[in-house]
């Protein structure tokens, strides 16, 4: 199993271009699914859970042709199986996603269910009732969703909470149900965004995504289409966390500055030094950072997926800063893990507690999920000596060649395969 090797203390400065966002590229590959024609998806990030949503689209029946110039060809002519298995769905809970487009292309679908994660217990309920509410049959049994329907109607769907993919299921099975379905509550989360300009794209009626009611009017049949991912913006905030906390200078390419408006007012408080531009972002770490206080939400707020790289930031900064975190039950699995490195953090219910120490020292850490590993990278990056990172797979879920880019900023890293 890889591990990776950090020497820190070295200021990151340079250029480098950003990925493809993870969390617009596997809902877009789940939407192929909706249509019998090729849907041509570029500016795809070359990551592991892109890899296995390959590998249960082509086990549906798809077809996929990945070009060199980071492009899927997703030909769903051939879909001849409605089941999404344990193996897969376990090792990516976004698998839930292929449950509306299968279900309302092909009448049924029958989905592993997804189960815990390091994360939470992250219920699948508010996908269900929505789809049942379209008419849906479901039922749950041996571990699995199995659901049904000839056609799904439209329908008024409240959601009680906000979910992003619950959000991007229902708004895709809404787009081949009949008639209107609206959305009541939706996630407003950039992703939710470029799939309904994907699905528009491929002949979809879709109003109101961006905010909190999404109107959909259902059509008989979608067609095909090419459409570009846009940049991702975790990725995005966790190097300018990275350019921050070594107190380094760092330009982002390819980024959208537009999906990061909280994470650069908050940033921007630490005393980081933000410029940016319609495609790039330009951060200059401060000599110390400032603390703040922070709390998780549902975008436009601080994103969750960029807590743990904030909290990393937070350990060096003098002072007390508090970080709530609002979305998930148990997202501060790296908090054991950056104690290790001399974080002073406590933890109260879903309240960190952070004391902000002199420095950190490099130590062997464990990976436990993508945000947390990323944070501990972070960490590594600003330690004084070595730190080992392993379970790595954890972040090539999620960053591509992590390593790779760090060490185009400078950064003294390496991956370890055995
Ligand atoms: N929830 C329910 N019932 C549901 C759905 C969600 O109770 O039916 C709860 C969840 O347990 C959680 C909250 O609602 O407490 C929000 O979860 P959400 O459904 O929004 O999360 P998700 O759609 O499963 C996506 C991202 C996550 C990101 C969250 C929040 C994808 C593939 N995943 O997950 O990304 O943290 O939204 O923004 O889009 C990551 O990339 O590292 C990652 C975990």
């Amino acid at each position: 199993m890889d591990k990776i090797l950090v020497r820190g203390g070295k200021p990151l400065r340079g250029s480098i271009p950003i990925s493809g966002a993870k969390n617009a590229t596997l809902p877009a590959m789940a939407a192929s699914l909706l249509t019998s024609d090729r849907v041509h998806l570029t500016n795809i990030p070359h990551l592991r859970d892109v890899t296995t949503m390959v590998e249960l689209l082509g086990q549906h029946g798809c077809g996929i042709t990945i070009d060199e110039k980071l492009g899927v060809e997703v030909d769903g002519a051939g879909v001849n199986n409605c089941r999404a298995p344990y193996d897969l769905v376990r090792t990516m809970r976004a698998s839930i996603l292929v449950m509306g487009p299968l279900l309302a292309r092909h009448g049924h679908a029958e989905i592993s269910l997804p189960g815990g994660c390091a994360i939470g217990s992250r219920p699948v309920d508010i996908h269900l009732s929505g789809l049942e509410k379209m008419g849906a049959t479901i039922e749950l049994s041996g571990g699995y969703i199995r659901a049904s329907a000839k056609r799904l109607r439209g329908a008024i769907i409240p959601m009680n909470l906000v979910t992003v993919t619950g959000t991007e299921n229902l708004m895709m099975a809404a787009s081949l149900a009949q008639g209107q379905t609206i959305l009541e509550n939706a996630a407003r989360e950039p992703e939710v965004v470029d799939l309904a300009n994907c699905l528009n794209r491929m002949g979809a009626r879709i109003s109101g995504a961006g905010s909190s009611t999404i109107t959909i009017d259902g059509v008989d049949t979608l067609h095909g289409c090419t459409h570009a991912i846009l940049p991702d913006r975790i990725e995005t905030g966790t190097f300018m966390v990275a350019g921050a906390i070594t107190g380094g200078d760092v330009t982002l390419t390819g980024a959208d500055p537009e999906t990061l408006t909280d994470p650069i007012i908050r940033l921007r408080e630490c005393g980081v030094g933000i410029d940016t531009g319609p495609d790039w972002i330009r951060v200059r770490g401060p000599s110390r950072p400032v603390a703040i206080d922070l709390e998780t939400q549902p975008y436009p707020g601080f994103p969750t997926d960029l807590q743990a790289q904030m909290m990393v930031l937070m350990t060096l900064a003098p002072g007390d800063s508090r970080i709530v975190e609002t979305i998930f039950e148990n997202r501060f699995m790296h908090v054991s893990e950056l104690q290790r490195l001399g974080a002073d953090i406590r933890i109260a219910g879903n309240t960190a507690y952070v004391r902000g120490v002199d420095h950190l020292l490099g130590a062997p850490v464990m990976a436990t999920d993508l945000r947390a590993s990323a944070s501990l990278v972070l960490a590594g990056l600003v330690a004084r000596g070595e730190t080992l990172l392993s379970r790595v797979y954890h972040i090539d879920r999620g960053y591509e060649r992590i390593e790779e880019k760090f060490l185009a900023l400078g950064a003294n890293i390496q991956r370890l395969s055995n």
